[in-house]
């Protein structure tokens, strides 16, 4: 069966809420708080890419590595269309080895929910830690743990958008997708309903698996991986004075700058 990731170009138009250029401005925002002005930038978990992408539309020399191979010959096909340099490689978050460093690396939209076990996130933060470059930034976007653990989530699990004609109604989790209490897992199902490419309107659905990280949990992970350490915590993409502390109540993100140690 073919899955949401097996369409990218689906997947693409259904994440079109967010405004991809501005983001990557706040990321360069807050490298820029660090001292930091980096030139090369690695995506991990990218799917599309669409923040490397950007990256290198910056002038960054960009790289973006994911596990599907469609998403990858995706990413390379509308890098090549925007005419932008882009490396695609196609590998695990948990095992890349690229033998280099980069001095900005990010994983954006909760991609890090694709890590089921404490095992595979240290593993994951190993090999980021060692593919940042002395003085490197590691960004890290999860969702905010009130999504789960609040009486009040943030975050609809419902949503419409349209792009270029074509609409895309997506739900993302339905009401009797149960977090798991032990193992903080839950199969999310996922339906998105596009209209407006052709006559008829296409239904593209799944199952994914989504584990649940805590505030708490990614801390631990942090010490136990070793190697890195959190330079700040955000709740929302905003640098300087429009920074969002993590603990405000208007805070809907999780997002996280680690260092090398
Ligand atoms: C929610 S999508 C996010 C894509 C992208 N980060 C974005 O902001 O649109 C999650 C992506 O993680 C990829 N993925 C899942 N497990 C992975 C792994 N172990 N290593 C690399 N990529 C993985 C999937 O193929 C998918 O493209």
């Amino acid at each position: 069966m073919s899955g949401v990731y097996d369409d990218p170009w689906a997947y693409e138009l259904a994440c079109s809420f967010r405004d991809v250029p501005a983001e990557v401005e706040v990321l360069l925002g807050w490298c820029a708080e660090q001292g930091l002005a980096p030139r090369t930038a690695l995506e991990l978990a990218a799917g599309p890419a669409e923040h490397a992408r950007e990256f290198a539309r910056r002038g960054l020399a960009a790289t973006a590595l994911d596990l599907n191979p469609r998403m990858c010959a995706y990413a390379a096909r509308e890098a090549e269309k925007a005419g932008v340099a882009l490396e695609v490689v196609e590998g695990d978050m948990t095992r890349f080895a690229l033998g280099r460093r980069f001095d900005l690396i990010a994983t954006m939209l909760d991609s890090t929910s694709h890590l089921m076990t404490l095992d595979a996130f240290v593993a994951h933060l190993r090999r980021a830690a060692a593919h940042l470059s002395p003085g490197g930034l590691y960004v890290v976007e999860m969702s905010h743990p009130r999504d789960r653990l609040g009486d009040d989530p943030s975050v609809s699990t419902g949503w419409t958008v349209e792009r270029d004609g074509v609409r895309a109604s997506v739900r993302w989790g339905e009401p009797s997708d149960r977090l798991d209490p032990v193992t903080q897992i839950a199969d999310d199902h996922v339906t998105m309903t596009i209209t407006g490419e052709g006559a008829e309107s296409r239904v593209v659905r799944d199952v994914v698996p989504y584990r649940f990280w805590t505030a708490t949990e990614l801390d631990a992970a942090i010490r136990l991986a070793g190697g890195l350490e959190v330079a700040a915590q955000y709740g929302d993409f905003g640098a300087g004075e429009d920074a969002v502390p993590l603990a405000d109540p208007e805070a809907w993100r999780m997002i996280t700058l680690l260092r090398p140690r």
